[in-house]
C-alpha cells in the first residue's frame, strides 16, 4: 500500500524497531471490542497501519487459563498484529511474550495505563507507572527474551503533577522499548478531562524513541490539533474507531485534501452484519448478541436520524442472532 504524502505533513511513512509501515495512524486495544471480528473490518477499507488487541492477562496466559480464543485469534488478512499484555514480574511477562511471538505476534505491547481498580490494586497496568525501576525491569526482561517489536503504552501525569513522567520515559527507553505511546491523561482522569497534550510534547522532546500520541482523536481537525501540539510520529485512535472502521481511510483521504463520502446507510449495516458474523466464529451466540447490541450505537447512533433511533432501540431487545437478521436484513 503506498499512502501518498500529505501537504501537512501529519500523514506519513512509520518506522517502529524493525517495522516499517505506510501511514502513521494506529488502531488503540479495546477491551471487549478489538478482537479480530473487529479489527477485520478495516481490510474493507484503508486499514490502520497496525491494530493492537484486548489487553491480556500475561499470567492467565502462560498457565493458559482464562485467555479466551477471542482474544489470540487473527484472521489471515491482518497485516501487522500487536498483542498487548499486562503483568507485574519479569519472568511472567518475559515467558508470555515468547508464547505470543510463537502464535505470531509482530508488536508486543506492555499496558502500563489500565486505571481499573481491580487491576490496580495487582499492580499491574497504571500502577507500574509508581515504580520506573520495575517498569525497566519487565521492559529489559521482555527484551531480553523477544525480538519482536516492543511497545509500552503509559498515561500520563496530567494535573497530578508528580514529576514521574520523565523517570517512566527514561525506565522504557533504557530497557529497550522500540516506542511509546502516549494517552494523554493522569490513571485518575475520565474521559472528561481534557488531554495534556503539552505533556506528551514533553515526552517527544525527551524521549529518543518514537512516540506516538493517543487521546481525543475522532476526526481531521482533532487528529490536526494533536499533531501540531505534540509532533509525534504517530497516532492512535480507540474510541472514535468504534462503528467506524472506514475511519482510517476518511482522515488519510481528508488529510489529502480529498472528500470522503461518508458510507451509505446500506455499508453501515453491512459492516454491522459482518462484524456480527465473525463475532459468532469466536464467541457463544449468546455474548455475540449482547457485544453487538452495545457497538450498535456506534455504527447507528451517528446517523442522527429518526430511522436510525427506531432501528437502535430495537436492536437493544434482540435476544438472538436470527432477530438481528431479521430486524437489520
Ligand atoms: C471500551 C474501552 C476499552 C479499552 N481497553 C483498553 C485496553 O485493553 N488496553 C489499553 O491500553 N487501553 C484501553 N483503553 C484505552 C484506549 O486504548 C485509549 O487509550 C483511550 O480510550 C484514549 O483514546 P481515545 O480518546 O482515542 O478513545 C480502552 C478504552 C475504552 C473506551
Amino acid at each position: 500500500m503506498i499512502i501518498e504524502d500529505t501537504f501537512d505533513g501529519i500523514i506519513k511513512p512509520l518506522r517502529l524497531g524493525q517495522l516499517t509501515f505506510p501511514h502513521n495512524l494506529i488502531q488503540a486495544p479495546l477491551a471487549g471490542i478489538s478482537c479480530s471480528a473487529f479489527r477485520q473490518l478495516a481490510y474493507q477499507f484503508t486499514p490502520p497501519a497496525y491494530a493492537c488487541s484486548e489487553m491480556i492477562m500475561a499470567n492467565d496466559l502462560i498457565k493458559n487459563k482464562n485467555t479466551p480464543l477471542r482474544y489470540l485469534h487473527r484472521a489471515p488478512m491482518e497485516e501487522t498484529l500487536c498483542y498487548q499484555v499486562a503483568g507485574k514480574t519479569a519472568s511472567t511477562l518475559a515467558t508470555a511474550a515468547t508464547h505470543l511471538s510463537a502464535l505470531g505476534a509482530d508488536i508486543i505491547d506492555l499496558n502500563c495505563g489500565c486505571p481499573k481498580p481491580k487491576i490496580r490494586r495487582k499492580g499491574l497496568g497504571s500502577k507500574l507507572l509508581e515504580t520506573p525501576d520495575l517498569l525497566f525491569q519487565l521492559v529489559q526482561a521482555v527484551r531480553k527474551n523477544c525480538s519482536l517489536t516492543l511497545s509500552v503504552k503509559i498515561r500520563i501525569d496530567g494535573q497530578q503533577d508528580s514529576g514521574l513522567n520523565s523517570e517512566v520515559v527514561q525506565a522504557i527507553v533504557a530497557g529497550g522499548a522500540d516506542f511509546i505511546i502516549v494517552h494523554g491523561r493522569n490513571w485518575q482522569d475520565d474521559y472528561d478531562v481534557n488531554c495534556f497534550y503539552e505533556q506528551i510534547a514533553e515526552i517527544v522532546e525527551e524521549s529518543a524513541l518514537p512516540v506516538i500520541g493517543n487521546g481525543d482523536i475522532c476526526d481531521l481537525t482533532s487528529l490536526k490539533r494533536m499533531a501540531s501540539q505534540t509532533h509525534c510520529a504517530g497516532f492512535m485512535i480507540a474510541r472514535a474507531s468504534m462503528g467506524q472502521p472506514w475511519l482510517y481511510q476518511q482522515l488519510i483521504e481528508e488529510a489529502q485534501g480529498h472528500t470522503f463520502r461518508r458510507p451509505t446507510p446500506e455499508t453501515i449495516i453491512t459492516c454491522y452484519l459482518n462484524h456480527l458474523q465473525n463475532l459468532q466464529t469466536l464467541e457463544s451466540e449468546k455474548v455475540a448478541v449482547m457485544q453487538m447490541r452495545r457497538l450498535a450505537k456506534f455504527y447507528f447512533a451517528r446517523e442522527n436520524s429518526e430511522e436510525a433511533d427506531t432501528l437502535l432501540q430495537k436492536l437493544y431487545r434482540c435476544e438472538t442472532v436470527q432477530e438481528i437478521l431479521l430486524l437489520v436484513k
